[in-house]
């Protein structure tokens, strides 16, 4: 409403003085009266610019947002979901209760899906998707500026912080940036959405249930 009044009112404004400006005192005033109806009833609502559909300024019942369904499927006898899109982060299909949140020293995430336990845990629970590659990997590289003042990155000594494009490092550990698993990959709640999607991806072979991002990571990049 505060949008749309502000834009009436501009308007109006500008009307109003070019019909003062003619001199006309009782035309003004017929204008003043227009002005103050329309404001008086706005055209665009509040109710209509946002998805929730309700008064924005009453907290009632009938505003509450669906409840959050999450699966409760357990580790082992959940249905893995599709990629939204290919190397997008998968969704988390099994419960999580108890699991979070990680700390630095608890992370049960691990426990099963860190490569090394996974192999001994596919036995029970075959459908255990490993920890990729790309989080055994840094992206950056190793930046440090020498005693001369010159920036090296790798290393190699460059002129600009973008003269050196290094796709990644392997690792010989989880990489620190991929500690936080829920910062990245979530539970999946079923309701009903409140906008269609319409975006639909493509996926190269096998792209709709798996990832190849360190294969397909230097695709198109030409690196120094
Ligand atoms: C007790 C073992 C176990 C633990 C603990 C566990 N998972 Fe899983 N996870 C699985 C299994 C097994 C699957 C495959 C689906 C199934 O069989 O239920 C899976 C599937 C996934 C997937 C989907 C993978 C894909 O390919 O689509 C993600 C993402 C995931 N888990 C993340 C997590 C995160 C994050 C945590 C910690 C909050 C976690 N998991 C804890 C066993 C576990
Ligand atoms: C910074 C975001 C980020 C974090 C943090 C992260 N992931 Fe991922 N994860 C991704 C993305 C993006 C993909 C898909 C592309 C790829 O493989 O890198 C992925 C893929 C995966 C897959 C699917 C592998 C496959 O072969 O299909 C599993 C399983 C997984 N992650 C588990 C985890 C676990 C467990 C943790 C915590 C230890 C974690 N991830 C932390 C972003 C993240």
């Amino acid at each position: 409403m505060k949008i749309t009044k502000i834009m009436v009112s501009g308007l109006s404004l500008v009307a109003l003085m070019v019909t003062i400006g003619c001199g006309s005192n009782e035309v003004a005033k017929t204008e003043v009266a227009k002005v103050a109806s329309q404001l008086a009833t706005p055209n665009i609502t509040e109710e209509s610019l946002g998805l929730r559909k309700t008064n924005l300024y009453a907290e009632k019942a009938e505003t509450e947002g669906d409840m959050a369904k999450y699966s409760k499927d357990v580790t082992g006898a959940s249905t893995k979901i599709a990629r939204a899109f290919e190397n997008a982060p998968p969704m988390i299909p099994h419960d999580i209760e108890g699991m979070l949140p990680i700390k630095i020293n608890s992370n049960e995430c691990l426990t099963c899906h860190l490569p090394a336990n996974a192999k001994g845990m596919k036995e029970s629970m075959p459908n255990l998707t490993e920890i990729p590659a790309s989080h055994f990997a840094s992206f950056r590289p190793a930046t440090a500026i020498g005693a001369d003042g010159k920036i090296t990155k790798d290393g190699k000594s460059v002129d600009n912080t973008s003269d050196l494009l290094t796709a990644s490092h392997k690792l010989d550990k989880l990489s620190n940036s991929r500690f936080n698993c829920s910062q990245c990959h979530a539970p999946q709640s079923q309701v009903d959405p409140l906008v269609g999607n319409t975006f639909s991806p493509e996926f190269s072979k096998d792209g709709i249930g798996s990832s190849n991002l360190m294969d397909t990571i230097n695709d198109g990049v030409d690196i120094k």
